[in-house]
């Protein structure tokens, strides 16, 4: 049996930013409620012959795999592509029409060829057809249309918050999955972003996804061969050219090499639209940095927060600098008798919590005193490389409960991207593009006089770095 489905859609957006976002056909996860996942097979810019993994949504958490191939581009009228799945095929031309310099129609039409299916049983399949393509069309409006204002604390977020439970139910791929809004559509051209950490897991995924969506890269890691690899990741992802990723070569363990690193970015860049603090790591064992600093307190803490104090000469007021932190911080409160760890037996995840929870507490000072637009997130529970080295038994248990790094980067990617947190400096800690409370827990919330002594004390000590 043939089948044609042809959906039409305006949206208030310039046709170059609509054919930028549909260009690249792995967006489809991020529109199509009836894709599970999709990655593009080709390296590189997307072109005729461009190939696609497409995995659809079956009944009973089942999938099913298509591919897809770029057959033509037309910039930016229109692109065409031809799926092949088992017993399934489709042709899918999508043209663009200018209807003012600030909106744009789109015609997705989608030949289907459904071999098995006899002519005679088509009308128990058309209705069905019919209402994907609908929702899929209603998904690729939504994706292009910007809210007027981020989604506010909601009841069900307070009280799943309060129960803990629930809400840890939803660290997984489940609260993700669930996310009525997954798309990034918001080009980036001509910004410029610094992110450290991005040679594994989130940062990886955040700065691929960045980059795809036209930013300037600027990659603070601690391995130049570490970092090489993950630039040529993000270009084959991205196709972006060389110029849009730096590398700028930092241990974030040590603060002076974090200070050098600060030093080297004011130098190269009059400006950084912005900064991503999602280097972070969980030890096993205590140890002291070479500066005599606990090291997941180094790292997770003292690192962020001078990189943020050092740029602030080129940050501007709408600049966003967005702190990586942890749902662990749930559980912890700040031991200001003992930062460090020096008197209580070393736990690891208690250290990484409480250092977490510093950051977080340092950003909403920033918020307050310095440059920019400061938030804090969190990611959710996602299968990265540090989550196998640091919790391999957690990593074990809960892995296909987990989500996948592009997951948990996403709220890092909307915080970054998203115009409808222009100018929005009120504090939260988000969570799946969701404002969350940080304080649940009895005794987990410090009082006025610790922040002020975590503040004098975390000035005191990186006054000789700065
Ligand atoms: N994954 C989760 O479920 C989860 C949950 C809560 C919070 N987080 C937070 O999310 C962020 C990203 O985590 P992830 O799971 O993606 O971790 P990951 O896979 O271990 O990646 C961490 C990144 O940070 C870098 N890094 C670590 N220590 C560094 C140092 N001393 N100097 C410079 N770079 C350093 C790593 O560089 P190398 O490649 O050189 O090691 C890597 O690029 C972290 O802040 C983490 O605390 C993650």
């Amino acid at each position: 049996m043939k089948y044609t489905l042809n959906e039409q859609i305006v949206v208030d957006r310039p046709i170059a930013d609509c054919f930028a976002y549909l260009k690249d056909f792995a967006t489809i996860e991020q529109w199509d409620p009836g894709v599970y996942r999709s990655r593009k097979l080709t390296p590189g810019i997307p072109k005729a012959g461009t190939e696609y993994e497409i995995l659809l949504k079956l009944p009973a958490n089942k999938q099913a795999p298509m591919l897809y191939t770029q057959l033509a581009i037309d910039e930016p009228h229109q692109l065409v592509l031809q799926g092949v799945g088992d017993n399934f095929g489709a042709l899918d031309t999508i043209s663009f029409k200018a209807i003012t310099a600030g909106s744009t129609m789109i015609d997705y039409r989608a030949e289907l060829d459904l071999d098995w299916l006899s002519p005679s049983f088509a009308w128990t399949v058309k209705p069905l057809l019919n209402r994907l393509g609908k929702k899929a069309a209603n998904g690729l409006k939504q994706a292009l249309t910007t809210p007027s204002k981020p989604t506010g604390r909601t009841l069900k977020d307070s009280i799943s918050d309060r129960l803990i439970l629930p809400a840890a139910l939803s660290f997984g791929k489940r609260g993700y999955l669930s996310l009525s809004r997954k798309s990034h559509s918001t080009r980036m051209d001509g910004k410029v972003v610094a992110i450290t950490g991005p040679t594994a897991g989130l940062g990886l995924a955040a700065a691929c996804e960045l980059a795809r969506l036209g930013a300037t890269l600027l990659l603070i890691g601690r391995d130049e061969q570490k970092l090489n690899s993950a630039a040529k990741e993000i270009q084959d992802f991205s196709g972006c050219p060389d110029e849009a990723l730096r590398i700028i070569s930092a241990d974030l363990s040590s603060l002076g090499a974090t200070a050098d690193a600060a030093k080297q970015i004011l130098k190269e860049q009059p400006h950084l639209d912005i900064l991503i603090n999602n280097a972070g790591a969980l030890f096993a064992e205590r140890e002291d940095t070479e500066e005599g600093f606990e090291r997941a307190l180094a790292v997770n803490f003292l690192a962020p927060v001078l990189l943020s104090k050092l740029l602030q000469p080129v940050f501007e007021k709408d600049s966003r600098i967005i702190n990586v932190v942890s749902g662990g911080l749930y559980f912890q409160g700040l031991n200001i008798n003992d930062l460090q760890f020096r008197d209580e037996n070393y736990d690891g995840s208690k250290a990484y919590a409480r250092a977490k929870r510093a950051l977080l507490y340092l950003s909403r000072d920033f918020a307050e005193t310095a440059t920019g637009c400061y938030h804090t997130m969190h990611p959710g529970w996602a299968a990265t490389p540090g989550v196998a080295k640091s919790l391999p038994a957690f990593n074990k248990a809960l892995q296909n409960y987990m989500r996948d790094s592009r997951m948990g980067a996403d709220t890092i990617v909307w915080l970054a991207t998203a115009p409808e947190l222009d100018g929005y400096t009120a504090q939260q800690l988000w969570f799946d593009r969701h404002p969350h409370t940080s304080d649940v827990l009895p005794g987990t919330k410090s009082s006025l006089a610790e922040l002020q002594w975590l503040k004098n004390w975390t000035a005191t000590t990186l006054a000789q770095y700065e």
